[in-house]
């Protein structure tokens, strides 16, 4: 475990995916990283695991030909949960996030699962590098934002070629349906399939939206 991950106050935590356990190092709480001048930009949203990611692995765990053999991009990775899983299932993954602390807990992560060759992509999407497109995006509740919907369809469209799938997973907000009406408008087929996320003591029903993109 590095330097940066002990600054924090953390937890491991077990979550079984795929007919095995994974181990997610998170951090206790958000709260506890919030001070009066934190700007909504920084609020670590990397650093706790959401419902959404699980029900994005779930949804890999049963289509795995979707990841198998891929390039697989992951936007807003957090602590690399899905990434991990689909790196497992034996895609070649890259992990995204703006944040350098939440790529050096996916890292730490994917090590701690014997998961290894995991790519990080440093980057926000306000600013996103130009890349080979590759042949899955996934990500998992970054749709929260209706600022940054214009965004993230410049990221997607500059990340995807006409062959692609984007997984995207969201508890069922109405920023999300917003995000795939937009999308749909613009060509995009969309299907979708509904899963239930247990996460600590909680869960939460999960859509995942598989989007095709316009021939
Ligand atoms: C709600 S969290 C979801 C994390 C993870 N996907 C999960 O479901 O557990 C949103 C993630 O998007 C990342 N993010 C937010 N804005 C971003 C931006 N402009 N560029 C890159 N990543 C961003 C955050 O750092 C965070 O990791």
């Amino acid at each position: 475990m590095t330097s940066t991950i002990l600054r924090y106050p953390i937890h491991t935590l077990s979550i079984s995916l795929c007919q095995r356990t994974f181990r997610l190092t998170a951090v206790r709480s958000v709260d506890d990283l919030l001070t009066e001048s934190t700007s909504a930009d920084d609020i670590p949203f990397w650093a706790v695991p959401w419902h959404a990611a699980i029900g994005l692995c779930q949804y890999l765990c049963e289509n795995r030909h979707l990841v198998r053999g891929k390039r697989v991009l992951e936007l807003g990775t957090g602590l690399g949960l899905c990434g991990i899983v689909a790196r497992w299932l034996g895609g070649e993954v890259t992990l995204n996030d703006y944040q350098p602390d939440a790529l050096e807990f996916a890292l730490w992560n994917a090590s701690q699962n014997g998961v290894q060759d995991i790519q990080t992509l440093l980057a926000d999407w306000r600013h996103f590098p130009d890349v080979e497109p590759y042949d899955v995006v996934i990500a998992a509740d970054i749709l929260y934002e209706r600022r940054l919907h214009q965004t993230l369809k410049k990221v997607i469209s500059r990340t995807t070629s006409a062959h692609s799938r984007v997984l995207l997973a969201d508890p069922w907000r109405d920023t999300a349906w917003e995000f795939i009406v937009e999308m749909e408008r613009a060509g995009w087929q969309v299907d979708f399939t509904e899963h239930v996320a247990r996460l600590l003591d909680s869960q939460q029903d999960v859509i995942v939206f598989n989007l095709r993109p316009p021939q």
